[in-house]
């Protein structure tokens, strides 16, 4: 099934309606990779500014792969979704060992982080190849126009929505024909209250003939949302705070973070009386106070509720706490800056500052 109308009334409308975004009009596949990484998860606003600011600091792919790990996920911090970051500087180590940019699909495909979507998006933009690139809007986009019955969420589906997004692609614009889909799906065909009234394609949107745009395109299950109840402990000793990198496998995986300790449910209290914060409590001189309490913090899937406290441990037991404690490391209050932490961790960090490390004047304040 081929449909000219919809691959020229797009280009038509796109002429005069694209964005202006920063990585469009260049075709260095290193910062349109970048731009593409970054925009998986990321609203355009907050990923033009990530996007500057890591091309500012990394210009090639060869001074990405030679960064930190520690760097580039404390530029990425505040951007969420963390194995992005951790996939990219593994990419960027990949291509450098490969001498140079892929070029091919497959060989773009290979890319830790890069799934179908992206791979489209990087080789119709950075090298004018034919290929269809099915994101979100997407989805959205040809769900409506052609009320598509499959489900977006199932292989079938997907299947489906693939095979038509590939027979309307304009091959010879297919950078163009990727994006202004993308443009329309974002600023007119949104998913609440589309602005059908100013779309290029309302007189063949199956949807709009019957009204029925938000019913489209279908899905077949949506994923529960889960709460997770966190109770966070500033553990303080000689102007030090104690903090390890999260694991992998959860959220924020190899993000910094203070003590946590995990409740099942909304009785938060039993944080304080969890075994490992008992035996700091009994440490002699040990001072506990609240910090925040109830703070909400939403995530995909996941609402997080997160107590703060702060416990306040006396100089001389340093040995002692450190003893109890393997796994964390110590971090002076100036040094914290150099650790990424999840933004609502460093929230409450910066708004409680001065009270954390009350003892110790900070450098530099
Ligand atoms: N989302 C991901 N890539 C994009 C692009 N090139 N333009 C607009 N939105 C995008």
């Amino acid at each position: 099934m081929t449909d000219q109308r919809f691959a020229q009334s797009l280009l038509d409308w796109y002429a005069s309606h694209k964005r202006q975004l920063p990585w469009r009009d260049i075709d260095d596949p290193y910062q349109i990779w970048l731009s593409e990484i970054i925009l998986q998860q990321t609203r355009i606003e907050q990923g033009r500014d990530y996007w500057l600011k890591f091309v500012r600091r990394f210009p090639d792919v060869a001074s990405l792969a030679a960064a930190s790990e520690d760097e580039v996920m404390q530029l990425w911090q505040g951007l969420g979704y963390y194995s992005r970051a951790r996939h990219l500087h593994e990419a960027a180590r990949q291509i450098v060992s490969m001498g140079e940019f892929p070029k091919t699909y497959e060989s773009v495909r290979s890319l830790q982080g890069v799934g179908d979507y992206t791979a489209a998006a990087i080789c119709s933009m950075a090298y004018g190849m034919p290929y269809a690139a099915l994101d979100g809007n997407a989805f959205r986009v040809l769900g409506r126009v052609y009320r598509m019955s499959e489900a977006m969420d199932t292989s079938a589906g997907h299947k489906a929505y693939a095979k038509l997004m590939d027979s309307l692609l304009d091959r010879s614009h297919p950078a163009d024909f990727n994006q202004a889909v993308m443009d329309l799906g974002a600023t007119v065909c949104t998913p609440r209250s589309p602005h059908c009234t100013q779309c290029p394609l309302k007189e063949m949107c199956l949807a709009h003939s019957e009204s029925q745009e938000e019913q489209y395109p279908k899905r077949n299950k949506r994923t529960p949302i889960k709460d997770r109840y966190l109770s966070y402990f500033f553990i303080i000793c000689r102007g030090q705070m104690m903090v390890h990198r999260r694991p992998a496998g959860d959220i924020w995986q190899g993000l910094y973070e203070p003590m946590l300790i995990e409740t099942p449910g909304p009785d938060t209290s039993q944080a304080l009386s969890h075994p490992r914060i008992n035996r700091l409590l009994q440490i002699n001189g040990a001072s506990i106070r609240p910090l925040a309490a109830g703070l909400r913090h939403i995530l995909t899937h996941r609402i997080l509720h997160a107590d703060f406290y702060l416990i306040h441990l006396p100089s001389d037991q340093y040995k002692t706490v450190s003893d109890q404690a393997t796994g964390y490391i110590w971090v002076p209050a100036d040094q914290l800056g150099r650790y990424a932490f999840p933004v609502l961790i460093s929230k409450v960090l910066k708004q409680h500052l001065s009270t954390i490390f009350t003892d110790y004047p900070l450098h530099g304040r």
